[in-house]
């Protein structure tokens, strides 16, 4: 499955940007929120998704890379994220933001950055839909798939099974034809891309390619 990242689109025009996500085939479309302060960036903020919102009827995947998430949550949930993903490393009350997004009745997702291990979040995989693990630092698009991560996917993978639990594996940054193929043998299931994706002319063929790449 891939989750196109409106960060590698054009802002002025995201409305159409959003409509060639969904004429590419893709299920999800992902939104980098990011607040200045757990990642130097500023992006945007819940309006902006729930303008798009209106416009869309994508799965919404909300990557909140901003700190203390649990002061936002209800205002990302009304703006009609599908999925909202908090990075383990932003909050000291990762259970109670997970269940608040639960309780919502949307699917709750955790992130972990390069340098944190997937024992970080050991006590929380029984009750996430989904783990997202960052294969470049957060913060900005186009940069440099870091390889290291890869074992973080397969061990999910692994603790996946031997726990019962049912998470899907997403990774996030650097992603193209060139990776695509090692992340899903070990584990991944949701690919998350900015720049490859939206330097494509052709998106639907892109994602058509890397289906057969997969597969191959
Ligand atoms: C990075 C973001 C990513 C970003 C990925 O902080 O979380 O979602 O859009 O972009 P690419 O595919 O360009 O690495
Ligand atoms: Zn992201």
């Amino acid at each position: 499955m891939f989750s196109p990242s409106l960060l590698g689109s054009d802002f002025s025009r995201a409305g159409e940007e959003l409509a060639a996500i969904a004429a590419s085939g893709a299920d999800y479309a992902h939104f980098d929120v990011m607040d200045g302060n757990f990642v130097p960036e500023i992006t945007f903020g819940a309006k902006f998704i729930e303008d798009l919102r209106q416009e869309s009827d994508l799965v919404f995947d909300v990557h909140l890379m901003i700190d203390s998430p649990e002061r936002h949550i209800e205002r990302f949930i009304k703006a009609g994220a599908d999925m909202i993903t908090v990075h383990a490393e932003s909050t000291h009350h990762l259970w109670r933001v997970l269940q608040m997004i639960k309780e919502s009745g949307k699917d709750a997702g955790v992130a972990i950055n390069p340098g944190t291990p997937v024992s970080f979040i050991e006590t929380v995989l029984p009750i996430v839909d989904s783990v997202l693990v960052m294969t470049v630092n957060p913060g900005w698009g186009g940069q440099r798939f870091i390889m290291n991560t890869v074992e973080k996917i397969s061990e999910l993978d692994s603790r996946r099974s031997d726990g019962g639990f049912s998470y899907i594996i997403g990774a996030d940054g650097g992603i193209g034809r060139k990776n695509i193929a090692e992340l899903y043998r070990n584990g991944m299931d949701l690919a998350v891309m900015g720049t490859a994706f939206f330097s494509e002319d052709d998106k639907g063929a892109f994602l058509h390619e890397l289906e057969e790449i997969v597969e191959g």
